[in-house]
Parts: structure tokens; C-alpha cells; sequence
């Protein structure tokens, strides 16, 4: 690739990212996410690291002042109306200010914070800090609202929580939520992307019976612990959340909040216990689980190589997700599939059941990098820099074809080149520095 392409790119990336700013969030795309979403926000942040330090913290300040009582970090800030998105705050009544949805998203943020510190220092410490004790309250929020019983694995209860929406390991635990209730509803989704590249009706349908739920038992953790139809570890979130928690306690030191850092220690010495259950002996990985009925996912996706980024450290488990990584690239042009290519419910273009995600690429390269598997994850930083430079911008991408997919201008696919796919970027080694 020519400077002169390179410097483009850049600079698009960057006004891609100065367009979705809504003055201190930043919106993931125009039109079909207009408003604050939580992982987003986290990602976009190490975006603006590249050229803007101090517009990075904002966007997680403002993330963390969507905050429950309880802890929680809700997946969606609702800081403006918007008729054009479903369901809104109407639908889910959480009677909350600002309004937000209520169920939570992976929590990536503290794992970018630590970058952001380690690149340039700590905002002024009093910032610092208030951010450390959102975050731990969080992170507590996770081991005593969905993990109740201590088992080390956090339970999502919608597959909106995962951030993976419409991953095939949801079918089984979603075919047992009750969609006779739900009426009718007018979906706004489809009136921005092709319907053909979203989720199906029926998946609709139980999204909306769970929001339902939700919302029936005003959104009370120990219900949803107790009642949710949906109950399920998901590999990407607790991987999330394990790593979270040693970047947690890796700043709290810092900072010199000594109590948080011994708190996160625990709770993540308590989720690589957990983790070790979504061990899947037959499949080579690690799987997301439904816990209400104790029943593993039948398929890899690319969550499961997470399992490097949470901080494996098995080495027969890690040659062996190696060897799995190499045969799912061989059949696609460019890594990483968010779903394994040789199932039959691969499909290219659907969302989470196949396009590749640049957001993921980078996480998982991070994961590579650590496990000491530099080629692989130099191969899917170069696949994720000939993606954008093929389609653009895009959400998602087809890794057969390199077509972009979902929304264009899109924040966090703009994010993940200035952080790490472009050539010009900083990425000497991986996240944590
Ligand atoms: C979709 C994605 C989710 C993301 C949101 C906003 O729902 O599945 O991960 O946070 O869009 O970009």
C-alpha cells in the first residue's frame, strides 16, 4: 500500500470518528445505532488515543455515568431521542437518567484504560480514580449479580449481552424462550440494513420476549438470576471479563487503590477456576454454556480463541487452538470468521455467523500476540488492513468475498485502524502496552 493511501485511510478514520461524535460518545454508526453503546464506546476510546488522549477518557467517563445503582454499566445510553431506533427506552422502561436499556455489554473498558495508561500516562488522579471505583463496582456487579453461587463463570441473559447477537450458540438455549406473548412490534433494523443481513423474525421475537421479561420483573438481578429463560456463559464475555479484571487490578496498583487491586485478584483468580469448564474436549476450545441446562455449544466461533487473550496458559491447549486457527483460515481469504467456516450454518454475510469483525481480529491478535504466536496474529492484523483497504469502513466483512457488510462510516471498525491495523499505527506488542 502507497504513504499516500495510507494517510488517507487514516485521515478517513479519523473524520469517521469526529462525525459520530456526539460531544463526549460517540454514536457506532449514523442511523442504525444512534446512540451511546457500551463496548463500542470502550473500543472507539483506544481510536482516539491514536491522535487524542483526552477526548479517549472522556468517552469512557461518559460511558461510566450511565452506571446503576447496582453496579451494572447498561449496553445502551439513550442521551437523546431517536424515533428511528427499536427497541428504545420505551420498550425497555428502566426508569432510569439518562434512560438506557437493561442488560450490560462485554466489559473491555478496563483492559483499554490500562492501554491508554500505559501509552500516556493517567488523566489527573482524581478522574483516574472515580473510573477505578465505577469499574470495580462493575466487575462486583458481574461476580455477585450473575454469578450467584460463586461457580466463576458470569451468566448473560440476552445474547444482546454478548455482544455477538445472533451467534449460532444461542439457537438451543433461545429455542426454549416463550414467544406466544410477544405481539406485534415494528422492527427499525431492517428499514437501515438489507433484512437479509440481519437476524430472522423468529430470533426477533425472542430478543423481544426476553426484554419483556426483563422489564415484567423491573430488571431486579435476583429474578433475572433466578427466572431468566436465558442463562448462559458466554466464552467471549468471561474471557472479557477475566482479562478485564487483571487490567483492573494491574492499574489499581498503579493508583495506588491497593483494596480494588486484591479485590480483582480474587474475583479473577475465581474466573480462570470458572473458565476451565468451557473446555471442550471433543471440539479443541473453548465454548459458551447454558447453564440452565449444563450443555456445552456444539461449535467453535471466534470468542473461543479469547480463551488466549483471558490469559491461557496450558500449552498443549494453546498448540492445539493453533492448529485449529491455522485450519479455519485455510478455506477463507481473510481471517478471522466470526464462526467456524466449516460448519453448515457458516454463512459469509450473516452478522455473527460469519463476517469478520475487526473489533474481535484485534482481541484475538492481542491473545496471539501473548501466547507467543506472533505469525498468526500478524496474519490477521494484515487481513483486517486488506479489508478496510478492499471495502472500507464497514461493521462486518465477508471473509470469502472482503465485502463489507451492516453499516458504513462505522466507529470501532475506524477505531481498530488507527489503534492497530494500519501500518502507521502503535502497536508495539499487544494490548497491554
Ligand atoms: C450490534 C452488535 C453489537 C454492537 C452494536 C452497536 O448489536 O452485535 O456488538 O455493540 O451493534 O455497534
Amino acid at each position: 500500500m502507497s504513504i499516500t493511501e495510507i494517510s488517507r485511510l487514516d485521515a478517513q478514520a479519523r473524520a469517521i470518528l469526529k462525525e459520530n461524535d456526539r460531544g463526549g460518545y460517540t454514536v457506532p454508526t449514523k442511523g442504525l445505532y444512534p446512540f451511546q453503546w457500551n463496548w463500542d464506546s470502550a473500543l472507539v476510546a483506544l481510536g482516539y488515543a491514536a491522535f487524542d488522549t483526552g477526548r479517549a477518557w472522556r468517552e469512557i467517563e461518559t460511558l461510566l455515568e450511565g452506571q446503576w445503582g447496582n453496579g451494572m454499566v447498561p449496553h445502551i445510553i439513550f442521551w437523546r431521542d431517536d424515533a428511528g431506533y427499536f427497541p428504545g427506552p420505551g420498550e425497555w422502561d428502566t426508569r432510569r437518567s439518562p434512560p438506557t436499556s437493561g442488560i450490560t455489554q462485554p466489559p473491555v473498558v478496563a483492559t483499554v484504560m490500562r492501554r491508554l495508561f500505559a501509552r500516556s500516562g493517567p488523566p489527573d488522579p482524581g478522574r483516574l480514580d472515580a473510573m477505578l471505583k465505577a469499574i470495580d463496582r462493575w466487575h462486583q456487579w458481574f461476580a455477585d449479580a450473575r454469578d450467584p453461587n460463586g461457580t466463576g463463570l458470569v451468566a448473560i441473559v440476552h445474547p444482546w449481552e454478548s455482544g455477538r447477537d445472533n451467534l449460532p450458540d444461542w439457537d438451543h438455549p433461545m429455542s426454549y424462550v416463550d414467544i406466544s406473548k410477544v405481539g406485534t412490534y415494528q422492527r427499525r433494523d431492517t428499514q437501515h440494513i438489507d433484512a437479509g443481513q440481519r437476524p430472522a423474525k423468529t430470533d426477533y421475537d425472542r430478543y423481544m420476549a426476553l426484554v419483556q421479561f426483563g422489564r415484567s420483573h423491573g430488571w431486579d438481578d435476583k429474578k433475572l438470576a433466578d427466572h431468566s429463560p436465558f442463562w448462559v456463559a458466554d466464552v467471549g464475555t468471561n474471557a472479557i471479563l477475566r482479562r478485564a479484571e487483571h487490567d483492573l487490578a494491574w492499574l489499581a496498583e498503579r493508583a495506588g487503590e491497593t483494596a480494588i487491586a486484591e479485590r480483582a485478584r480474587l474475583r479473577g483468580a475465581n474466573l480462570a477456576r470458572g473458565f476451565d469448564g468451557l473446555w471442550s474436549e471433543k471440539l479443541g476450545g473453548y465454548v459458551s454454556m447454558d447453564l440452565r441446562r449444563g450443555r456445552l455449544a456444539e461449535a467453535l466461533t471466534a470468542g473461543s480463541w479469547l480463551a488466549l487473550y483471558a490469559g491461557e496458559g496450558d500449552p498443549a491447549r494453546i498448540a492445539r487452538m493453533a492448529g485449529l486457527l491455522e485450519q479455519w483460515l485455510e478455506p477463507v481469504g481473510f481471517g478471522l470468521p466470526s464462526f467456524d467456516p466449516g460448519h453448515p450454518l457458516f454463512d459469509p454475510i450473516l452478522y455473527w455467523r460469519g463476517p469478520v469483525w475487526a473489533i474481535i481480529n484485534r482481541l484475538v491478535a492481542d491473545g496471539l500476540t501473548r501466547a507467543g504466536l506472533t505469525k498468526l496474529a500478524e496474519r490477521i492484523r494484515a487481513d483486517t488492513e486488506a479489508l478496510i483497504r478492499k471495502a472500507g469502513f464497514y461493521e462486518y466483512f465477508n471473509p470469502v468475498t472482503a465485502e463489507g457488510g451492516g453499516g458504513d462510516s462505522f466507529s470501532w471498525t475506524a477505531a481498530m485502524w488507527l489503534d492497530w491495523a494500519s501500518p502507521t499505527a502503535d502497536k508495539i506488542g499487544g494490548l497491554e502496552v
